[in-house]
């Protein structure tokens, strides 16, 4: 099989990576390790940047989006028992988030990918890349029982955090920053109706608490957690009661409890690759980065890589100029550690660190009073929170 661009992974990366390729009259394979089916279903983000929000829209597949998901022109910081309001929408003179979750981003791009025609081929295994330094890449895998080949010009590495393809970058070439925290969120999905109307991130000295939405009927909620920790531990009640205590206070908050549906814990880490390129391969999304989850910014930053990916490459088949595919690696990294440093701070500001000192336990009560009182630092807050401006 040959085509232009040859993509590990079917997440929003790899994904959008073949949709705005496709726009731009460039072929693209995308190769997937798991199913239809569990890539359509998978839990995991659900807030979209206006940046996101805006090229989704703008490239045709967020019609959906737009009709389901829920425009949030703010967010809450909860500590000492009482709700802070963060005004985005004032502080960034008119910028919002829209809850929609990555998996139905998912099925909206598949779905446009299947309709032009797309090649996605779902249920590989044994995925290895070969020739990134020279101008024919190949890809090995195997697919319906049979070793196949697809001969390319570039190969797209979307293949997340525990993908195959960061690690065809030579180490010797390569530098890996990592931060692992000593935190994990246990994520649940609720059938109940909505207790906010806004998200609340809770800081409590029991640890931090998250109250997000996805439908009016359905909520999702996180609570920190040690990440060794084992869900089936936790039984409905329990879960319940940890919420309560977390977000009591004077004002009489009450999380809308209901039927769990879901349960899972996620560790948190903070990680880049610089360079994210080697050869013909090229990097995007957690394949490249990963930040832990307060800051909401994990699959924004896949979108923002993906968008200067597809640039670069158009702007190859257009003229041959290599500039931008040149550039790629610096111009993505500039945002991503500017997201790194967001994403720590608001982990920082809002979990419970056993490994920390009473100090610093009360200074974060001061960075809270001191974003929650100052316009200057809910402004940064809330520049960062809406995304900031897309790398060109
Ligand atoms: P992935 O979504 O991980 O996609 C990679 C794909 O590659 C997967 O489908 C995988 O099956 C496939 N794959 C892996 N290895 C191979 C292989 N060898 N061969 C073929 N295929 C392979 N981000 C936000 O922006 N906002 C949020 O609110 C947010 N909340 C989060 C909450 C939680 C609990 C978690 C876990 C994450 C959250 N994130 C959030 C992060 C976000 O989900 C990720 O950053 C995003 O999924 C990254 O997209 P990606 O396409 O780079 O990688
Ligand atoms: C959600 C996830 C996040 O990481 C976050 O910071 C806010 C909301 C969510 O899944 O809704």
């Amino acid at each position: 099989m040959r085509t232009q661009v040859g993509i590990v992974g079917a997440g929003p990366a790899g994904l959008l990576l073949s949709h705005l390729l496709h726009l731009e009259g460039i072929e693209s394979v995308v190769l997937e390790e798991r199913s239809r089916a569990e890539i359509e279903s998978t839990i995991r983000a659900g807030v979209l940047e206006q940046g996101t929000v805006d090229l989704l829209s703008e490239v045709g597949v967020g019609e959906r989006m737009k009709r389901e998901g829920s425009v949030h022109r703010g967010i809450n910081l909860r500590f000492g028992g009482e709700t802070h309001r963060i005004d985005l929408y004032e502080l960034t003179a008119g910028k919002a988030i829209t809850l929609y979750a990555q998996h139905e981003v998912i099925k909206d791009l598949v779905a446009a990918r299947l309709a032009a025609g797309g090649a996605l081929l779902f249920e590989v295994s044994d995925v290895r890349v070969d020739d990134v330094e020279t101008r024919a890449p190949r890809i090995r895998f195997r697919h319906e029982g049979r070793d196949r080949e697809i001969a390319c010009d570039f190969v797209g590495g979307c293949d997340g955090g525990h993908g195959v393809c960061r690690s065809y970058i030579p180490a010797t070439g390569r530098t890996e920053y990592q931060h692992v925290y000593p935190f994990g969120w246990f994520g649940i999905l609720a059938q109940a109706p909505r207790a906010t109307e806004e998200l609340i991130y809770t800081r409590h000295d029991r640890g931090f608490a998250l109250i997000s939405t996805r439908t009016p009927q359905l909520q999702r909620l996180y609570f920190q957690c040690d990440p060794r920790d084992d869900e089936e531990r936790w039984s409905d009640e329990r879960i319940w009661e940890e919420f309560r205590a977390r977000l009591s206070g004077p004002d009489g908050f009450r999380v809308a409890e209901g039927p769990i549906v879901q349960k899972g814990i996620v560790a948190m880490r903070s990680v880049v690759v610089d360079p994210m390129r080697h050869g013909r391969l090229f990097l995007a999304g957690d394949a490249a980065h990963i930040v832990p989850p307060t800051g909401a910014k994990g699959m924004n930053l896949a979108v923002a890589d993906v968008r200067v990916l597809s640039r670069a490459l158009a702007a190859y088949y257009a003229s041959g100029n290599t500039d931008l595919l040149d550039r790629y690696s610096d111009t993505c990294l500039r945002r991503v550690w500017l997201a790194e440093r967001f994403s720590r701070w608001m982990t920082a500001m809002t979990h419970r660190d056993e490994t920390s000192d009473a100090f610093l336990s009360r200074l974060q009560l001061a960075e809270l009073e001191y974003v929650t009182t100052s316009r200057a630092a809910a402004v940064s807050l809330a520049e960062n929170y809406v995304g900031l401006p897309m790398p060109v």
